[in-house]
């Protein structure tokens, strides 16, 4: 089965050395091997938790943006996109939001460290902290638990975050996975699995993944690097010449040239380490014990970053020029977000009860069934193409619909699942083309007849 990776980067600032290693190329490379599809977002929905200045909200979404793009992320195989494209986040994060403890937002780090730092400065506990910052673990959640992340990619910073979204996914499933109905002809698009002959569970519980050694790239004091600590390499930001005369300021212990160095107790060595192969590791180390004056060791530093980060540097310039291209990527990487993230949360709506007041759910069985008989119907087939299909054909057998080819199956089941739930209403962002000669009317009423039989199918379900 394919392993879904799902990472976001709040937009607040500019992405530093630290954000790229930790990060940034982890999850690049994650998207690359085989069986894995990955969703990669700016978390600009997060950013307002931290930032209120406008222009530096859509200032850093762009350079994040622009930055993994530079960075080499092949967005015909990711899904990229921005988090507040997405507005069925904000809507399951309600969803979640109700069936989420508030003892157990109590004891996320973020909020309690805030809470640490007031009660220290004589302060009342929750001075400054917004309902944003308090829930910021559900928001996160909700952007794993919509695209069914098996792995997400973080610092170990975040792991408390992935295990709250795994304890909201649990009781999520519980609490409304083994009563919902069961998807209409055993499609089981939106889980990629069998559906289970006993209900069903909407989300996938995730795991974080820490790159344990590197996962936290040290600043040029020792520290973790961060902008709060003042203490960062930026990434693109000024050039190689702030590359190097940020690492000139990378604090050394004072051993003077020819002098033996320990390499395992300079943080110098950790962030060479990062862009080091393992040949390079053990001649570093080897020249740093011969007496490698600090200075030539912080040369050679820089010249290695440089060649990796230089032609990304190139790369990210020339897309920073140019927004209207970021900006058409990343409305790309919102539909193909959305067709996924709509047709499931159309389920979970209905599982919690929002449901449509349909007639047709509540006639006698016996009429819907002869009705049954002379229903439109979706198919879905491959191509020889290698391309995935579906089409809609009336209760005559003439061609209603017909999709354009997804590289997956699983998508073109998606489509369909959500044209059962949303009738007509999916029309306006299908990828689909009518048949000649189709009228508006006779291609609604077959939508809503099906949307119709779907809800009765699924209210009937849900009784017995
Ligand atoms: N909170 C994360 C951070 O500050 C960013 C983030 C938001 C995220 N949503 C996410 C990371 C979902 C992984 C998955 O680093």
């Amino acid at each position: 089965m394919t392993q879904r990776v799902l990472t976001g980067i709040t937009t607040t600032g500019t992405l530093h050395l630290g954000n790229y290693v930790g990060a940034v190329r982890p999850a690049i490379a994650a998207s690359r091997e085989a069986g894995v599809e990955s969703f990669f977002f700016m978390a600009d929905y997060h950013a307002l938790i931290k930032c209120d200045d406008p222009a530096r909200i859509a200032r850093s979404r762009l350079e994040i943006a622009a930055t993994w793009l530079a960075a080499g992320l092949d967005t015909s195989r990711a899904t990229f996109y921005r988090q507040s494209d997405i507005p069925e986040i904000t809507e399951l994060t309600w969803l979640l939001t109700c069936v989420t403890s508030k003892g157990q937002m109590n004891r996320a780090h973020a909020y309690k460290a805030s809470v640490d730092a007031n009660l220290a400065a004589g302060e009342d506990a929750d001075a400054g902290v917004t309902m944003g910052l308090y829930s910021y673990p559900i928001l996160m959640a909700a952007d794993i638990l919509m695209f069914n992340a098996h792995r997400v990619p973080v610092g170990k910073d975040q792991v408390q975050h992935i295990e709250m979204a795994r304890d909201v996914a649990q009781r999520f499933n519980h609490l409304f996975g083994k009563q919902a109905p069961m998807p209409p002809e055993g499609n089981a698009s939106t889980r990629g699995g069998p559906a289970p002959t006993q209900g069903r569970d909407f989300f996938v519980l995730p795991e974080a993944n820490v790159e344990e050694e590197i996962a936290l790239l040290p600043g040029l004091d020792g520290r973790k690097m961060s902008k709060s600590y003042d203490n960062v390499i930026p990434l693109f930001e000024g050039g190689s010449k702030a590359l190097k005369e940020a690492v000139a300021r990378i604090v050394t212990d004072s051993r003077a040239p020819g002098e033996a160095k320990d390499p395992d107790s300079a943080h110098l060595v950790t962030i060479y380490d990062a862009f080091a192969t393992a040949e390079q590791r053990a001649a570093f180390r080897q020249a740093l014990r011969a007496g490698l004056a600090w200075g030539e060791a912080k040369a050679q530093l820089v010249d290695l970053i440089e060649a990796q980060i230089g032609p990304m540097r190139t790369r990210y310039e020339a897309l920073m020029a140019q927004p209207e291209r970021i900006e058409q990527i990343l409305l790309e990487g919102a539909a193909k977000a959305r067709a996924i993230a709509a047709p499931l949360l159309a389920e979970l709506r209905e599982a919690v009860g929002l449901r449509r007041f349909n007639a047709i759910a509540s006639a006698p069985v016996a009429v819907a069934r002869a009705e049954k008989s002379a229903l439109p119907i979706f198919k879905q087939y491959r191509e020889t193409d290698g391309q995935f299909y579906f089409k809609l054909q009336g209760a005559d057998g003439g061609l209603l619909l017909q999709s354009t080819g997804f590289a997956q199956g699983r998508d073109a089941g998606q489509w369909v699942a959500r044209f059962k739930h949303e009738g007509a209403a999916a029309l306006a962002e299908a990828p689909v083309q009518r048949s000649e000669g189709v009228d508006d009317a006779t291609l609604v009423a077959a939508l809503q007849a099906l949307q119709a039989d779907t809800a009765e199918i699924e209210a009937r379900a849900t009784k017995s």
